[in-house]
């Protein structure tokens, strides 16, 4: 089977399927955070490389308050308790987005975290974190360009492959398959130079629910499709 090497997820839908369960919104992301664990297992079992999911966007910051807060924390708490698991399964930690902007104590987690599992290699676990494609792309053309007009080198001159150079997924291959869970039928500003050729599945479950199952469903989905890059099928 056509295995996709990277797969992205935007994990949405926690508040709604918290609300269904007549239960407060942050119950939601509580429980959405568990469900990773069994993804990334599953991915790595599958033989995908590079797992790439949406934790939080650079536009996440215009929620209320007291859920951000609690996004914050539960990130903290979650990143430091999967270590473990991350070690037992052989699994690298990254991320993806401008950290600067967290309280240190996120940061802390986020870069002991990479530090500790640098050396795994089954499978690469991107977390987005107040990550944005038009800060990301904005400022890849920034340095870029900044490194070009200093040294006016013919190894600096702008092109494609260069410029992925500067953002966050280099040295990754671009996305094969996206999967947006929660019903919504957007990007929302996940990813948008990596996902130029990748297939997308927009799904109805929401996040907290979505299992093993519907992810290799969709990996099954994904060997199925003819990928022609513009050009015309053999
Ligand atoms: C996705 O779930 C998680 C984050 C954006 C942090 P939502 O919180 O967006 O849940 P819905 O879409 O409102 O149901
Ligand atoms: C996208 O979901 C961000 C994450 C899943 C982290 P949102 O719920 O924030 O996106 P919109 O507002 O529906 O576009
Ligand atoms: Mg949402």
């Amino acid at each position: 089977m056509n295995i996709p090497l990277h797969v992205a997820i935007i994990m949405d839908g926690n508040g709604r399927w918290a609300s269904i369960q007549e239960k407060k919104r942050i119950y939601g992301h509580y429980i959405g955070s568990l469900v990773i664990d069994k993804i990334a297992s599953k991915a790595k079992k599958l033989g995908v490389k590079y797992l790439t999911l949406y934790a939080f966007s650079t536009e996440n910051w215009k929620r209320p308050k007291s859920e951000v807060n609690f996004l914050m924390s539960l990130l903290a708490i979650q990143i430091r308790k999967k270590i473990n698991f991350m070690m037992r399964e052989n699994i690298k930690f990254n991320y993806l987005g401008d950290i600067a902007k967290l309280p240190q104590k996120q940061q802390e987690a986020i870069l002991e975290s990479k530090e500790k599992t640098k050396n795994n290699h089954e499978l690469t676990l991107n977390l987005a974190i107040n990550y944005g494609s038009y800060m990301e792309i904005l400022q890849a053309c920034k340095k870029m360009c900044a490194e070009y007009y200093s040294t006016k080198s013919i190894v600096n001159e702008p092109n494609e492959q260069l410029f992925e150079h500067y953002l966050y997924t280099k040295g990754m291959p671009n996305v094969d398959l996206l999967i947006r869970t929660g019903g919504e039928k957007r990007i929302s500003n996940f990813l948008l130079w990596q996902i130029a050729y990748a297939e997308i599945i927009f799904l109805d479950k929401y996040w907290p629910e979505f299992n093993e199952d519907d992810f290799e469903d969709c990996t099954k989905e994904f060997g199925e499709r003819k990928r022609r890059f513009g050009g015309i099928d053999d």
